[in-house]
C-alpha cells in the first residue's frame, strides 16, 4: 500500500485540532507559570518572553519560522528541522503536520534554554508533583518487586505469566488513568482465581496482544540484553525500572539499556537527571508521606544494578529529531548499540506515533507494513502503547467500528466514537522481529 498523508493540526474531527487549539496552550501557560520556581533570576525575564512569544504564535496560527543561524550554532541538530521545515513551508501551527510541529515546538523552548545558558528543565516541577501524587502505587508495587527474590527458579509457564504481568504494568504505567494498572496482584496470586480475573479484565482493553509471541522470540534464544526506549518520567519510569528488576531477577536479562531524551520532550519524558532524581525521591525524607523497609529494599537493588552496569541510562540526540523510526537501523551511533539488543521496547504513545510516520493508515493495516524499513531492519521491536493519539494499526477488521460504538454509547452520543483512539484507555501490543 502507499504511504498514506501525515496527520494534521486542520481537521476537526482529529485529535491534533484540539492539542494545537487547547493542549499546547495549556502546557505553554503551565511552563509559563513556573518560570519563576526553576529559571535563575537573571534569566526570568527573558525566558517568559521566549514562551510567550510562542504561545502567541500558536494562537495567532502564525506561519512556523525555521531556526535561525544563532540557535543552530548552539543545536546543531536544528539543521535538520529547518531541512524538514522547508519541505512543508508554507504552514502555520494550527494546520500544519501534527508530529512534526509538536517536535518543533519543544525544540522551540530548547532554544530559549540554551540561549539563556539558563539549563533549566521547565516541566521538573510537574513531573515530580505528579509522582508523588502516586505513591499508594509506587509502594505496592515495590512490595510486589521485592518479594521476586522467592520466586527464582520457577517453571516456565509461570515465569510466561509474570512475564505478562511485568510487561502490563510497564504497559499501563503509560495510561492517562492508572486505575488500570494491573498492580495489586502478589506473586501468590499469581495462579489463582483474583490475579487471573484482574488480568483479564485489563487485557480486554489490550485490543491487540502479541506479548506471547516477543515471549517466543525471547525464549528462542539466548537473551542477554534488552533495550527500552523509554517515555514519561515518574511513575512511568518506576514501572519500567520494576520491569528491568524483573528480567534482571529471573535471569532474562544480562543488561538492560534504558533510552532517555538529552532535552526536556513532551513535557514529562524522561531525562538522565530524571532516572537519578526518582532513585534519590524512593529514600529522600519527606517526599513520600510514609518512607518505609519497601521503598530503602528496592532502591538499594536498583542502586547495585545501576551500580555494575546491568541497569544503565543511555542517550542519543536522534530521539529528539523530527524524524519517525523507519530508518532507525541506519542511525550512525546508534543502530550499532541497538544491533547488541535481543528486544527493543518502545514505551508510550509518541513512539508509537514515530513508530508508524503518524500516518493516516487504515485502523486494520498490519503493524509491520506501519513501521515500514523497521520491519526489515533485523531490530526485535515490541511496543506498549495505550492509545493516546489517532494512528493506530493492526486491529481485526471490525474492531474499530465496534470500539467507536462502544465509546459513544460510553459518553452517551456526547462525543463522536472515533475519539476513544486518544483517550489512554485502550491499549496495543505488537512485535516485529525484524526480518518481514
Ligand atoms: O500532545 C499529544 C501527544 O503527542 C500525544 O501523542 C500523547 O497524548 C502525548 O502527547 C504524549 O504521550 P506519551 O507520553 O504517551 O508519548
Ligand atoms: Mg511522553
Amino acid at each position: 500500500m502507499p504511504v498514506p498523508p501525515v496527520y494534521l493540526n486542520s481537521d476537526p474531527k482529529l485529535f491534533g485540532y484540539s492539542t494545537a487549539r487547547s493542549r499546547w496552550p495549556k502546557i505553554l501557560q503551565g511552563a509559563l507559570e513556573d518560570v519563576s520556581k526553576l529559571v535563575p533570576e537573571a534569566s526570568r525575564a527573558e525566558f517568559t518572553r521566549g514562551l510567550q512569544d510562542i504561545l502567541d504564535a500558536i494562537n495567532n496560527d502564525d506561519e512556523v519560522k525555521p531556526f535561525t543561524k544563532d540557535e543552530i550554532a548552539q543545536n546543531s541538530q536544528l539543521t535538520s528541522y529547518n531541512e524538514s521545515l522547508a519541505q512543508l513551508l508554507p504552514m502555520t501551527w494550527q494546520t500544519g503536520p501534527w508530529l512534526y510541529l509538536e517536535c518543533h515546538l519543544y525544540q522551540m523552548i530548547e532554544a530559549i534554554n540554551l540561549r539563556l545558558a539558563a539549563n533549566v528543565d521547565i516541566f521538573e516541577a510537574l513531573k515530580h508533583s505528579t509522582f508523588k501524587l502516586l505513591q499508594a502505587g509506587v509502594h505496592e508495587l515495590a512490595k510486589h518487586v521485592n518479594s521476586l527474590e522467592e520466586t527464582k527458579g520457577m517453571d516456565d509457564e509461570s515465569l510466561r505469566l509474570l512475564f505478562r504481568e511485568f510487561i502490563d504494568i510497564s504497559l499501563w504505567g503509560n495510561a492517562t488513568d492508572l486505575s488500570l494498572l494491573a498492580g495489586g496482584i502478589s506473586v501468590d496470586d499469581i495462579n489463582l482465581i483474583q490475579g487471573k480475573e484482574l488480568r483479564r479484565k485489563n487485557e480486554e482493553k489490550i485490543i491487540v496482544n502479541e506479548i506471547d509471541e516477543a515471549w517466543k522470540w525471547v525464549r528462542s534464544k539466548e537473551t542477554s540484553r534488552y533495550d527500552i526506549v523509554l517515555d514519561n518520567s515518574g511513575f512511568e519510569l518506576y514501572a519500567d525500572l520494576c520491569l528491568s528488576v524483573f528480567l534482571l531477577k529471573h535471569g532474562l536479562a544480562k543488561e538492560i539499556h534504558l533510552h532517555s531524551k538529552e532535552i526536556p520532550w513532551f513535557v514529562s519524558d524522561t531525562m538522565p537527571k530524571d532516572v537519578d532524581q526518582l532513585l534519590a525521591q524512593l529514600v529522600e525524607p519527606g517526599f513520600f508521606d510514609a518512607q518505609d523497609d519497601e521503598f530503602k529494599k528496592l532502591h538499594a537493588t536498583l542502586k547495585d544494578y545501576f551500580g555494575s552496569g546491568a541497569i544503565r541510562v543511555d542517550h542519543h540526540p536522534f530521539w529528539t529529531l523530527e524524524h519517525n523510526f523507519w530508518k532507525l537501523g541506519e542511525v550512525p551511533g546508534l543502530s550499532d548499540t541497538l544491533r547488541k539488543s535481543d528486544l527493543i521496547i518502545f514505551k508510550g504513545d509518541l513512539n508509537y506515533r514515530k513508530l508508524t510516520g503518524d500516518c493516516e493508515w487504515p485502523e486494520t493495516t498490519p503493524f509491520t507494513e506501519a513501521i515500514q524499513d523497521l520491519a526489515r531492519s533485523q531490530l526485535p521491536v515490541l511496543t506498549l502503547r495505550t492509545c493516546k493519539a489517532d494512528v493506530v494499526v493492526g486491529l481485526p477488521e471490525g474492531k474499530n467500528e465496534e470500539l467507536c460504538k462502544e465509546y459513544e454509547a460510553m459518553t452517551n452520543g456526547d462525543q463522536p466514537g472515533y475519539f476513544w483512539t486518544a483517550l489512554g484507555k485502550w491499549a496495543v501490543i505488537q512485535f516485529s522481529d525484524g526480518s518481514k
